[in-house]
């Protein structure tokens, strides 16, 4: 019988993804989503794609009883991908504790399930921001990891450490961290993707919005850091690409391959692409001229970052695979599709 893993936050845009690629690799998926960042729909959407429509419980895991609830009625779930967490970082600076609650609290309410229920399997949705602006780049999961900018930021940091102390106080316990660089694109069906609420606050929605004429003009932020241009510089990743590492770390932990209790992973392609030349790419993928104007830097912000991808590549055996102009004409097909543009 196909193993059964709970995705939390599997409506969500990595979520989703990840969703459709376990499917496909033959697990049997349930998933649990408050809907408070992403529509029902998308799940429909999943079944146009993998021919399955996964299990499904509305259900925020911050709520202790709830979550006792669910785990009590799924006892035979094998191990869990947990992606549900809120994510803006602006919105966390303004509504912290919203933040610390909903993101700790549901880690804490998974693991205390886990125990009671005897599920030993967690992956978790890290992130490249827990290394701050690094001193020596590429980073590697060796880098040490800096004062959170933001409570977003310090959820993440913290919520790897509640994972690293359990794991260590209850051996039945496993975990991966994977520490995402900077998810974008869409599936290549451009039948899921990210579809911010309101204005997007990351790059790539904000450009492709930008193209389809919701926006007026993208705002590059800042022209002064010390990269090939100017503009700062991320490690951008196809988001299919980062949806198969859940799979491969998914069949880690059920194998027993992993070499230690908490394990950590970089995702990302090990390329750095500044923003300017992230809009000239989408230019040059879509043939899609993009309104763009240089301002302030924004506060917050690192100067530059990518991965050192040799130590997922080499013991996970995996390797991001799609280039940025596929990558990028992903992400506007799905916003062509979202808004009806031809
Ligand atoms: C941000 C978060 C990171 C989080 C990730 C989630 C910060 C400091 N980091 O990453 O913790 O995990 O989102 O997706 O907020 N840019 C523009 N114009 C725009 C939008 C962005 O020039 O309208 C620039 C930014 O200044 C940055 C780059 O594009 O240099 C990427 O920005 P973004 O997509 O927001 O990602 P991060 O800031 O790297």
């Amino acid at each position: 019988m196909a193993a059964k893993i709970l995705v939390t936050g599997g409506t969500g845009y990595i979520g989703s993804h990840t969703v459709v690629e376990l499917q496909q690799s033959g697990y049997d998926v349930v998933v649990v989503d408050d809907l408070s960042n992403s529509s029902i729909d998308v799940l429909d959407n999943i079944e146009k794609i993998s021919g399955i429509k996964p299990a499904f419980e509305q259900l925020n895991l911050a709520d202790a009883v709830k979550t006792d609830e669910f785990f009590s009625k799924n006892t035979d779930i094998a191990a869990i991908i947990h992606f549900a967490a809120s994510k803006a970082v602006g919105e966390s600076v303004q509504i912290p504790l919203h933040y610390y609650r909903n993101n700790l609290v549901s880690l804490m309410n998974i693991l205390d399930c886990q125990l009671k229920y005897n599920i030993p399997n967690i992956v978790f949705s890290s992130s490249c921001t827990v290394y701050g602006q690094p001193e020596v780049l590429p980073v590697t999961e060796k880098t040490p990891r800096k004062d959170a900018e933001s409570p977003y930021g310090n959820t993440k940091r913290v919520n790897e450490d509640i994972l690293n102390d359990s794991i260590k106080a209850y051996p039945q316990l496993k975990g991966i961290a994977l520490r995402y660089f900077n998810p974008i694109g869409a599936h290549p069906t451009a039948l899921i993707g990210e579809l911010p609420l309101g204005v997007p606050q990351n790059l790539v929605p904000f450009i492709t919005q930008t193209a389809a004429g919701l926006r007026d003009e993208l705002k590059v932020f800042g022209d002064d850091y010390d990269t090939v241009d100017g503009s700062a510089v991320r490690d951008y990743i196809n988001v299919v690409d980062l949806a198969k590492a859940h799979v491969v770390a998914i069949a880690r932990l059920l194998e027993n391959k992993n070499k230690a209790g908490y394990e950590i992973f970089n995702l990302g392609t090990g390329n750095g692409y500044s923003v300017l030349e992230i809009v000239k790419g989408f230019e040059k993928a879509t043939g899609v001229k993009l309104n763009y104007q240089i301002v302030e830097r924004r506060a917050g912000d690192i100067e530059k970052i990518w991965a050192d991808t040799t130590y997922a590549n080499e013991e996970l055996g995996w390797k991001a695979e799609k280039g940025l102009e596929e990558t990028l004409r992903s992400a506007w097909n799905w916003e062509k599709r979202v808004r009806g543009i031809q």
